[in-house]
């Protein structure tokens, strides 16, 4: 198998992070925008999309500590190489911690979850009214609820600081950061 080299990163690399990456910044937009506007039939893709991703993000963090963390691209300053390093990890473990914390308001608060008409997780119907649901663990949904809410707003902020980096390697600093990221061969 194919692992990440200094010129070269495998093709398994670019092909995840751009599924996951590409997705997440989806799930962060639909998510804010369905939650601020109260557009509930936006709900159940949402939470299908969410919860099929946590396994494609779940082989990501995999593939992740077999392989390492990618050495870097050019000589950053130490200080620029901590914050691209703390960034890359919130990121990684948001990717796990987003749809876990989703899971946890959801099912937890009784709602149940269905995969584009498969049920994973059946609602918690109240026996008095068969229209309502309960929540199975009100403590630990209402807390599902709050990670879901302050770590996409912190995913936000991380990810502002993840493309400023990338595009700063790209247009200022001109190194192979960007390109190595998107497939290509880069100088030693
Ligand atoms: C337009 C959006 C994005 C751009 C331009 C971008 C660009 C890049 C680049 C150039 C690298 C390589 C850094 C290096 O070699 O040190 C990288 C790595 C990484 N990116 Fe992104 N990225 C984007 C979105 C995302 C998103 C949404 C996530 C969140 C899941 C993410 C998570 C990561 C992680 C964890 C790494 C470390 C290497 C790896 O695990 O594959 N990126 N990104
Ligand atoms: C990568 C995965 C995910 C991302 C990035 C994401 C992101 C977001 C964001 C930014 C919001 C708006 C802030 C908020 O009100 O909490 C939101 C709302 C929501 N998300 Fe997610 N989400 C993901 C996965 C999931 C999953 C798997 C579920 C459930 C199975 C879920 C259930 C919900 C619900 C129910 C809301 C609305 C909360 C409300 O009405 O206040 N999410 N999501």
């Amino acid at each position: 198998m194919q692992y990440d080299s200094h010129t070269k990163f495998a093709t398994t690399t670019v092909f995840l992070h751009w599924l996951v990456g590409l997705t997440i910044i989806g799930m962060l937009a639909t998510g804010i925008y369905m939650a601020e506007n109260g557009v509930y039939t936006l709900y159940p893709w949402h939470k299908a999309i969410g919860f099929l991703l946590l396994f494609v993000a779940l082989a990501r963090v995999v593939w992740r500590m077999k392989n390492g963390w990618p050495s870097a691209a050019a000589n950053y300053k130490p200080l620029e190489h901590k914050l691209a390093t703390v960034v890359h990890w919130v990121l990684i473990l948001s990717t796990l911690l987003m749809p876990i914390s989703g899971l946890m308001a959801s099912v937890l608060g009784g709602h149940g979850l269905s995969v584009f008409g498969v049920e994973v997780f059946a609602p918690n119907f109240s026996v008095d009214d068969p229209e309502k649901t309960l929540p199975i663990n009100y403590e630990l949904s209402k807390a599902g609820a709050a990670i879901h809410f302050y770590l996409g707003y912190t995913v936000i902020v991380a990810l502002l600081l993840h493309i400023a980096g990338a595009l700063k390697h790209h247009l200022v600093d001109k190194d192979g950061t960007l390109k190595r990221m998107l497939g290509k061969t880069i100088s030693e």
